[in-house]
């Protein structure tokens, strides 16, 4: 693969598709649930045509689960992972929600950096206890984390 300018990369609304599961699964993250999840809305990097990185919101009334970050690994460490989350917190917040919550097992210093708190699994929002990500498909030891929208 030739690696693009990051300039050239362009973040919008994807469906789900093939070429998306595989890289999610190539990072080891959840798929099974990408095309029952109701609330999911999904966002990909694109580079022409190629999909190099996408970010996934799961939509709730007041309060999102930020889900799916991955990037292709050819693109790692150039701020591609950094412009996805914004791009999802932004559309969050366009949608009225004033609390993202995620759930990590490898990467909560990476989202601590980008403004997240660690959160108390039984504080979590209806909504959030709800999501098959918190209630099963990702490991219990995994972490709970927060940014709530500056007021
Ligand atoms: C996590 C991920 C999306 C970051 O994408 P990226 O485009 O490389 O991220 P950025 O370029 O915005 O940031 C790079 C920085 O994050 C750090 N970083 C990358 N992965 C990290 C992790 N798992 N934990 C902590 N820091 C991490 C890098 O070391 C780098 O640090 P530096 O800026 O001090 O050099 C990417 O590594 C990835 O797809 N990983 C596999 C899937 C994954 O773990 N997703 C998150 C699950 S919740």
């Amino acid at each position: 693969m030739t690696i693009p300018a990051l300039s050239g990369v362009e973040i919008r609304p994807v469906a789900h598709c093939a070429q998306l599961e595989q890289l999610l699964a190539s990072c080891d993250l959840p798929v099974a649930d990408l095309t029952t999840s109701q609330a999911l809305q999904l966002f990909g990097a694109f580079a022409d045509a190629e999909l190099v990185g996408v970010v996934g919101l799961e939509m709730y009334p007041s309060v999102a689960l930020l889900r799916s970050l991955a990037v292709a690994p050819a693109l790692r460490g150039k701020g591609l992972g950094d412009r996805l989350v914004r791009f999802a917190e932004q559309r969050a917040e366009a949608q009225g929600v004033a609390s993202v919550y995620l759930l990590t097992t490898t990467a909560a210093s990476y989202f601590e950096k980008r403004g997240y708190a660690v959160a108390t699994r039984s504080d979590a929002p209806e909504a959030i206890r709800a999501t098959t990500q918190f209630s099963g498909m990702c490991p219990a030891s995994s972490i709970l984390m927060v940014r709530h929208r500056a007021s």
